[in-house]
């Protein structure tokens, strides 16, 4: 059997676990909120329409922080429709989509669902479109207490206490040609300047994310980062990175080590963070906001077809990804490079949340249920809290087209203020287990040993409505603890959450 070893010490951390990194996302967009988190009549709905088994769901996976409205969406919202009495909201057409959006769903809806799910806001607003005036009125809608024209309309819309949405996105995927009112990096990082300079005179409280590259592969990345946090460096906290994988030619190896990819992508941005800062002689250090991140190919081809034929439809099923057992690795890798980069990645948001590109799926009328890559999401987000430990991995590794050095088995660990250790692994062999032996000796006390797993034989098994626990964790065959030294074999192709408590 292959083996690898990893080395744990309290002394040697990465940082505290921002819990923000299990973050994710509801765009105005598809499925996600009218059949998704919003569904009047449907048999498990409140009073003001929303799904519970949705919520319920939401609320397992311990959701910290919920980015909204878009997304492309977003770049052509005005969000004053989206307030004031409903059946008066005007019906628009969405260009990001080719959705007519109703408006049903609006501001203090979305607030009063984040309540329900245990979730913060988190608010994009429309830098496409709109610019630094809108951007001032809507934190004055949501964050001041009343006495002025928009907060007192706030009041009059039926809230009277201020929203407090803490975290605003300045725009979304600005570097995008796609984008609605896309713009050059110098014009982007202008307006941001700007709107968040006066969107922080307004609630000097409120944190802001400026829009980083819409993907490491763009051919303005770097530039772009470079070039707009020359202008905004000093009114933003973070900037945003945005990345999908897929694996359009069948080949799990080369897809399960694109994590190294998203790895790099962090530290490049991190490198031009600090040398923008430093040319400033700033002594702010930004955060970065991974504020779209997940697998998304699958729908891809479908979704051309659904936009030709329905047009102007409301909520068409688009984005609808069905996720398969490979998938899930990948998201789990994906977990694991978050908690490596904890120092600097801060707040991260799964792209999306239900329905689109989603952890979890429904049926309109029907059922809600967890895809393959809800557990990792739900494992991590449940026991990656704490401190992110710098642990010292020593794995055989293997070479795919794309990369040279693919570690074999990808992990790392965190330490609870419990004191228990839990360590995550993905092993990206196709057949063969690994035996992992793990030094904890500076972790005394550590006594009781478990095991969750994720393993299916076939890589491409998924979760449906009739078969929801095909893909579901189940225990592990655990390992032993002696000495301060565990040893467990990590099976072929599985993500593992093994966890250590006094
Ligand atoms: O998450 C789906 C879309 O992907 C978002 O609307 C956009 O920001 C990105 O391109």
């Amino acid at each position: 059997m292959k083996k690898a070893t990893m080395t744990l010490d309290r002394a040697y951390t990465i940082g505290s676990i921002d819990p923000r990194i299990y973050g994710s996302f509801i765009e105005h967009l598809g499925r996600a909120v009218y059949g998704g988190i919003y569904e009047p009549g449907h048999p498990t709905a409140d009073k003001n329409g929303f799904r519970r088994d949705v919520v319920d769901l939401v609320k397992k996976l311990d959701v910290p922080v919920t980015r909204y409205p878009g997304g492309n969406f977003v770049s052509g919202f005005d969000w004053e429709d989206s307030i004031g009495p409903r059946d008066q909201r005007r019906h628009r057409l969405d260009l990001a989509w080719y959705t007519t959006e109703t408006n049903e769903v609006g501001m203090h809806e979305f607030i009063d669902w984040c309540k329900q799910a245990n979730t913060e806001p988190m608010y994009a607003i429309n830098l496409g479109t709109r610019g630094v005036d809108a951007a001032r009125n809507i934190v004055e809608y949501a964050n001041h207490k009343g006495g002025s024209y928009w907060s007192d309309l706030r009041i009059k819309n039926g809230a009277k206490d201020p929203f407090g949405i803490k975290l605003w996105c300045l725009g979304n995927e600005m570097d995008g040609p796609w984008q609605i009112s896309h713009r050059t990096a110098y014009e982007y990082g202008r307006v941001a300047n700007e709107a968040g300079k006066v969107m922080k005179w307004v609630d000097p409280s409120i944190e802001l994310v400026a829009c980083g590259s819409s993907s490491s592969q763009m051919p303005t990345f770097g530039d772009w980062e470079l070039t707009m946090l020359n202008e905004c460096y000093d009114h933003v906290d973070y900037v945003s990175l945005h990345r999908y994988y897929g694996n359009p030619t069948n080949d799990t190896r080369g897809f399960l080590a694109r994590s190294m990819d998203m790895d790099e992508f962090i530290k490049t941005v991190v490198s031009i963070c600090d040398a923008v800062g430093g040319k400033k002689h700033s002594k702010k250090k930004l955060g970065l906001s991974f504020d779209e991140w997940n697998v998304w190919y699958h729908s891809r081809e479908q979704d051309e077809e659904i936009i030709k034929r329905s047009r102007w439809d409301r909520a068409l099923p688009l984005l609808e990804d069905i996720y398969n057992f490979e998938d899930a690795l990948l998201v789990g890798s994906m977990l694991i490079t978050f908690l490596r980069n904890a120092d600097r990645v801060k707040i991260a948001c799964m792209a999306q949340l239900v329905n689109v590109i989603a952890p979890i799926m429904t049926r309109n009328g029907g059922g809600a249920w967890a895809q393959t890559i809800f557990w990792p999401l739900m494992h991590a987000s449940k026991y990656g809290r704490g401190t992110a430990l710098r642990a010292i991995v020593d794995t055989p590794t293997y070479d795919c087209e794309d990369y040279e050095g693919v570690p074999e088995l990808d992990t790392t660990a965190t330490l609870a203020d419990d004191g228990s250790v839990t360590i995550f692994a993905v092993n990206r062999s196709l057949d063969e287990p690994m035996q992992l032996s793990v030094d904890l000796r500076d972790f005394p006390g550590l006594k009781s040993v478990s095991h969750e797993l994720l393993h299916h034989d076939d890589v491409k098994a998924i979760n449906d409505e009739q078969n929801p626990d095909n893909v579901t964790p189940t225990p592990g065959q655990g390992g032993k603890l002696d000495g301060g030294r565990l040893e467990i074999t990590i099976p072929a192709l599985s993500w593992n959450v093994i966890r250590l408590t006094k």
